[in-house]
């Protein structure tokens, strides 16, 4: 099969470091709080990712991590935005309540760039249940819920943004985000785990995305949806070997990083990596 040259587009990114990470508290199934969590380790994972996607281009941000909120490195809970317009996010558990004033606080302190920042009525964890396809069908926005986000949070963010939402529903708790089992790997098509969402919302998918990347289980538990695509590379779990190879067949240009502490904490590449869409 042959494949037109996957381009890359130049993004902003937004990220935290992991300084005050720990597993102290378990709300998602990956969390163990008896496996102690190396935090030098992680800040040094972390600070490679953070390279990784400067030295590929892309402007990244951060975000001063707070102590206190040991899960503040995944950064992309925090918000979601599009074509200048952010939803702030509103945290299911009180463990992380306080991150949203903090990404709040990123966007309307303006270094970052002018946004519309619209605070949110409902329950909803920013690009964790949030996915944006600028060219899919004009423009298409993609919400995962059953576990975190409220699906009230997709009828609002519809008001706020402009842009269709459509609602995918989530079944298997080990794929708590949407960030966990799909990922946008352009601005048109999408990679995604198929078990993890509803029989419907599987056809909706199918119907959407014909030519999507499908991945399997073992792909999803490798973290290896968690991924972050400018277009042209895609930045994955180095555990997610068989990604890897699934994304390079379909003309992309897999870039692994280690990122095992962050796994910990339920969460990987994409996680720890928001998209700023000005
Ligand atoms: N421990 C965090 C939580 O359970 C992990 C969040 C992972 N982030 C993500 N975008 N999937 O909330």
């Amino acid at each position: 099969m042959s494949y037109t040259e996957r381009l890359p587009r130049t993004r902003t990114y937004l990220m935290c470091p992991p300084e005050h990470f720990t597993v102290e508290y378990a709300i998602n199934p990956w969390m163990d709080t008896a496996v102690p969590v190396d935090a030098a380790l992680a800040v040094k994972q972390w600070e490679l990712l953070r390279t990784t996607l400067a030295d590929l281009g892309h402007a990244v941000h951060v975000l001063d991590p707070r102590p206190g909120l040991p899960d503040m490195v995944y950064a992309a809970n925090g918000a979601f935005s599009v074509d200048g317009t952010v939803y702030g996010a509103r945290f299911r558990f009180p463990q992380r309540a306080s991150e949203a004033d903090a990404h709040r606080a990123f966007y309307q302190d303006g270094l970052a760039g002018d946004w519309r920042f619209a605070a949110p009525e409902h329950v909803n964890e920013g690009e964790g249940d949030f996915a944006y396809l600028p060219g899919a069908y004009g423009g298409l926005v993609l919400a995962g819920y059953g576990f975190r986000t409220d699906p009230a949070a997709h009828a609002e963010a519809q008001e706020v943004l402009g842009r269709p939402v459509v609602s995918l529903k989530l079944v298997d708790p080990a794929f708590y985000h949407l960030d966990t089992a799909l990922a946008a790997l352009d601005d048109r098509n999408v990679t995604y785990y198929p078990g993890a969402f509803s029989p419907a919302a599987q056809r909706v998918l199918t119907q959407l995305f014909p030519d999507a990347v499908l991945a399997d289980r073992a792909d999803a538990e490798a973290f290896g949806l968690n991924l972050v695509s400018d277009g042209r590379h895609v930045i994955l779990n180095t555990e997610a070997t068989a990604m890897a190879d699934k994304v390079r067949a379909a003309g992309y240009v897999p870039v692994p990083v280690e990122l095992t502490e962050l796994k910990r904490g339920g969460g990987s590449v994409k996680c720890a990596v928001a998209e700023l869409r000005g």
